[in-house]
């Protein structure tokens, strides 16, 4: 039986736009449903039961849109929920982890660097990929309190920002780092100022583009039967709406409305 469907995207704020523009791009025919969790941000350093429960939310939000193929466009809500999401629900659930595979394939100096939230460099899914792909190379790792905020406040080259940069980057080039993981998704929209703080020999990865090609491919094996909806991309928050119609359109490059989820999901 033929079905349309949609793709239901959710992150704890603006960070996932950085994978939705990875998804358009690869999908560009999809009805893409995205939720900012605004309301909960950041989700760094929350228990991973509060983030099960906001993932869980978010995710029967946007089934109940027609969403039939989920993806966690966060690090953090990644590792503290994708196995608790995939035990309740049998649509497509896809996930995503710091870029640690590329970036030890990337890396002359022998050292990486990853920038990531608290919540996903301790990890045991962190832990896990660290242990099946560093092989020989040092990995180091960093924290970065605050510098979500400063996307979320739309300040991605403020001379806070910038001071937050300097001083998270730092302990890893002087360890010798010719790579840097951008492990938050909220991070890619920092990369321009990245590179300007840490210099453009450095090299950056993230995991955007390949998990929208891992969508792509679970939907063509798992959803074979069915018809991809209007192209069109709807945005929702649990935070302010004007708030966050302001900062979707900047990031995501024209001018969009956000509405307001439902106080059931709030
Ligand atoms: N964008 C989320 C991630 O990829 C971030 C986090 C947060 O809210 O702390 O990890």
């Amino acid at each position: 039986m033929n079905r349309s469907g949609a793709i239901g995207v959710f992150d704890s704020g603006v960070g996932g736009l950085s994978v939705l523009h990875h998804i358009r791009q690869i999908l560009p025919h999809e009805r893409l449903i995205y939720v900012a969790d605004s309301g909960h941000v950041p989700y760094g350093d929350k228990s991973q039961s509060y983030i099960e429960q906001r993932s869980q939310t978010l995710t029967r939000f946007l089934i109940a849109q027609g969403a039939d193929a989920v993806v966690i466009a966060c690090n953090t809500a990644t590792a503290a929920a994708v196995a608790s999401l995939r035990s309740q629900f049998s649509i497509p659930i896809v996930g995503m982890e710091p870029a640690v595979k590329p970036a030890v394939a990337a890396t002359k100096s022998g050292v990486v660097g990853v920038l990531a939230t608290i919540g996903t460099l301790e990890s045991a899914r962190f832990a896990a990929l660290l242990e099946k792909y560093a092989g020989e190379v040092e990995i180091v790792t960093q924290g970065c309190p605050g510098l979500v905020e400063q996307v979320e406040q739309g300040e991605l080259n403020s001379a806070r920002t910038r001071e937050l940069i300097a001083r998270y980057t730092a302990p890893l080039l002087a360890r010798g780092a010719d790579t840097l993981i951008l492990g938050c998704t909220h991070y890619p929209f920092l990369a321009p100022l990245i590179r300007e703080v840490a210099g453009n020999h450095i090299t950056l990865v993230d995991t955007g583009e390949a998990v929208a090609r891992q969508l792509q491919r679970r939907i063509q094996t798992e959803l074979p039967a069915r018809i991809s909806g209007a192209a069109t991309v709807q945005f929702f928050t649990s935070g302010d709406a004007v708030h966050a119609a302001h900062i979707i359109s900047v990031l995501w490059g024209e001018d969009v409305a956000a509405q307001r989820l439902p106080h059931e999901f709030l």
